[in-house]
C-alpha cells in the first residue's frame, strides 16, 4: 500500500487501517477506554482503527513494539502511568519515553480501587491492612507485571503497610479480574473501569478507592486517605503515543480526532459510568501530555527509590 502518510506531510492520511496496540490482556482497564475511543476518533479522521493487544511484562513489550514502528501514523499506543515508571523498574527497557515516542495527547485518569474476593475475612480497609501484617506470607496480590498500574499501587500499599507479600502476575488485570472473582487470589488494586461491574454485582469486595476524594459512582466505598493509610494515592493517566519522527501533521490529525473523541456525550457517559472522565482539552495536546509525562518520569523515579524498590 502506499506510504499512507500521504509524503512528508501527512495530507492523503489516514489512507489506510490505524492500529492502536494496548500492551495489556483484552477486557481490562486499558483495553476498555482504548475501544471507547477508537470508533469515534476513526469516525474523526474518515478511517478504519483497529485495537491490538500486544501483552506482557507490564505493559513494556507493547511499548517497545510501538517504539520499532514505522514512523507514519499508522501504529499508535494506548499506555499509561506505567511508561513514566518503567524506566525505573526495568534494568533493560528497550525504549525511552522521551525519546522514542511522540506523545499525541492524554485521554483521561482513571482512579484505582483496592478490591479483593468476596470471602476474604477482613471487612474494612484497616482490617486488611492488620491482616496482611499478620500474614504476609500467605496473601496473594494479583498485578499486570512490573511496571503495571496494579503492580505500583500495590509496590505503594506494601511499602505503606511494611510487608511484602506473594505477588501474582497476569497478562493484564482482565484476567487477574476473573481469577479474584474465582477466588483463586486475595486480592488487588484495579482501575474503576474494570472493578466497577464486579463491585456493583458484589462479585467482589472493595476496601478503598486511591484518590484524595470519594469516587461519584462509587459512593460507599471510602478513600485510603479515610481508612488511615493517605500514602497510598495514585490514579491512572492514560495517553496515545505514535513512534518519535512521526510526520506533525499526522500527529496533529490524530490529537484532534482525540478531542473530537473525548468530546462525544457518548465517551464522556460511558467513561462516568466507569468512574472516570475525560481530561480538559487542554491536557489532550502533544504538549500538554509530553510536560506530564516528564514529570511523571521524576515523580515516580524518586517514589520508587524511596520504596527501596531496585530495577531489575
Ligand atoms: C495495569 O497497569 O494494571 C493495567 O492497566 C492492567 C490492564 O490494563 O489490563
Amino acid at each position: 500500500c502506499s506510504d499512507g502518510g500521504g509524503g512528508a506531510g501527512g495530507d492523503a492520511y489516514p489512507g489506510e487501517n490505524i492500529t492502536i496496540i494496548v500492551p495489556f490482556s483484552a477486557g481490562g482497564p486499558t483495553d476498555t477506554v482504548t475501544r471507547m475511543i477508537a470508533d469515534p476518533m476513526a469516525a474523526a479522521l474518515g478511517g478504519e482503527i483497529v485495537v491490538r493487544n500486544v501483552e506482557g511484562a507490564g505493559g513494556t513489550i507493547g511499548a517497545g513494539e510501538v517504539a520499532q514502528a514505522k514512523a507514519d501514523g499508522y501504529t499508535v499506543l494506548m499506555h499509561h502511568i506505567g511508561m513514566s515508571t518503567a524506566p525505573a523498574l526495568y534494568k533493560n527497557l528497550g525504549y525511552r519515553p522521551l525519546e522514542d515516542f511522540a506523545t499525541v495527547g492524554l485521554v483521561t485518569e482513571v482512579p484505582m480501587t483496592v478490591v479483593a474476593r468476596k470471602d476474604f475475612p477482613p471487612a474494612t480497609f484497616a482490617d486488611l491492612t492488620a491482616h496482611v501484617k499478620a500474614n504476609a506470607a500467605d496473601v496473594t496480590l494479583a498485578n499486570a507485571g512490573i511496571g503495571a498500574a496494579s503492580h505500583l499501587c500495590g509496590l505503594l500499599f506494601q511499602a505503606a503497610a511494611g510487608v511484602q507479600v506473594q505477588e501474582v502476575p497476569y497478562q493484564g488485570t482482565g484476567p487477574a479480574l476473573t481469577d479474584l472473582v474465582g477466588g483463586q487470589v486475595d486480592f488487588m488494586c484495579d482501575q474503576t473501569t474494570n472493578t466497577s461491574g464486579q463491585i456493583a454485582a458484589g462479585e467482589v469486595k472493595a476496601y478503598a478507592v486511591t484518590t484524595p476524594e470519594r469516587v461519584k459512582s462509587l459512593p460507599d466505598v471510602p478513600t485510603t486517605a479515610e481508612s488511615g493509610m493517605p500514602a497510598l494515592r495514585v490514579s491512572v493517566w492514560h495517553g496515545l503515543y505514535v513512534p518519535a519522527g512521526t510526520p506533525a501533521e499526522v500527529v496533529r490529525k490524530l490529537s484532534g480526532a482525540l478531542q473530537t473523541a473525548l468530546a462525544d456525550p457518548a465517551v464522556v457517559d460511558q467513561m462516568a459510568k466507569l468512574g472516570t472522565a475525560p481530561v480538559a482539552a487542554a491536557d489532550a495536546t502533544p504538549d500538554a501530555h509530553r510536560a506530564h509525562l516528564q514529570e511523571q518520569l521524576t515523580t515516580w523515579a524518586k517514589v520508587i527509590a524511596d520504596a527501596g524498590v531496585e530495577a531489575s
